[in-house]
């Protein structure tokens, strides 16, 4: 399973790269309000960046960008997607799972503007991006378990739906607004493609109270091991 993080702040894709090799980014627009820039400073950072890690490509490193969301006309959508795209061939273009979304989405996978249908909710609106090429869809977890849903049977759903019509690992799923280290062993065992999820939650994923005692427990064995007292 692959790791994005969900972020558009500079400081925590840098960390997240450097810490724990994440494999990509995917922003929205509340992400790009928190990064405090205007959204072309915020990707275009972005985009700098990738250059000077050397990280060039869709296929090596996807950026999730989103399209303003006040557009809902299938045309625009894929006008403001093509300029979206023309900034860094890393950028993968996030469109809402709407009907104009898909017609969108379709035409731009055909150009060789890829694509992340986004705002999925349920799994039959998963089918259609993958019928015509998506390259992501992003199928919300966090939005529906804070809402008391469970997501374990969605997600598995997706999967499930996909290996049965060929579109598994061609269509890849991002289970997105992933919030807790749970959603990700509950994703990874659905058998999701990518995880997408903020800095504090990969950091939360490698804290356990047993680890800590267990090095605590560690130190004192090493500290009263015969020549370790004066070390
Ligand atoms: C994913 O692609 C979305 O940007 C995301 O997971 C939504 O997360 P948010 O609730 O943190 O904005």
């Amino acid at each position: 399973m692959k790791y994005f993080l969900d972020s558009a702040k500079m400081e925590e894709i840098k960390e997240a790269y450097a810490t724990f090799g994440i494999d990509g980014v995917t922003t929205n627009p509340r992400h790009i309000q928190a990064s405090g820039k205007p959204f072309l400073d915020a990707i275009g950072d972005i985009a700098d960046w990738i250059r000077e890690e050397g990280l060039g490509g869709y296929e090596r490193f996807p950026v999730s960008v989103e399209i303003n969301p006040h557009i809902d006309d299938a045309n625009a959508m894929i006008e403001e997607a093509r300029k979206i795209g023309s900034i860094c061939k890393n950028f993968v273009i996030k469109i809402p799972a709407t009907e104009a979304g898909v017609t969108a989405a379709r035409r731009l996978e055909k150009e060789g503007i890829r694509t992340n249908v986004t705002l999925i909710f349920s799994p039959s609106q998963a089918i259609l991006p993958a019928k015509n090429g998506s390259l992501f869809v992003s199928p919300f977890i966090g939005w529906k378990e804070q809402n008391g849903e469970d997501c374990k049977q969605y997600i598995q759903d997706i999967v499930t739906i996909y290996k049965n019509y060929g579109f598994y690992g061609k269509t890849q799923i991002i289970c997105a607004a992933v919030r807790t280290p749970k959603q990700f062993t509950d994703c990874a065992v659905a058998g999701a493609d990518i995880v997408t999820a903020g800095l504090v939650v990969y950091k939360d994923s490698m804290h356990h109270a047993y680890t800590r005692q267990g090095i605590e427990t560690f130190e004192d064995a090493w500290d009263h091991t015969v020549g370790n007292e004066d070390a």
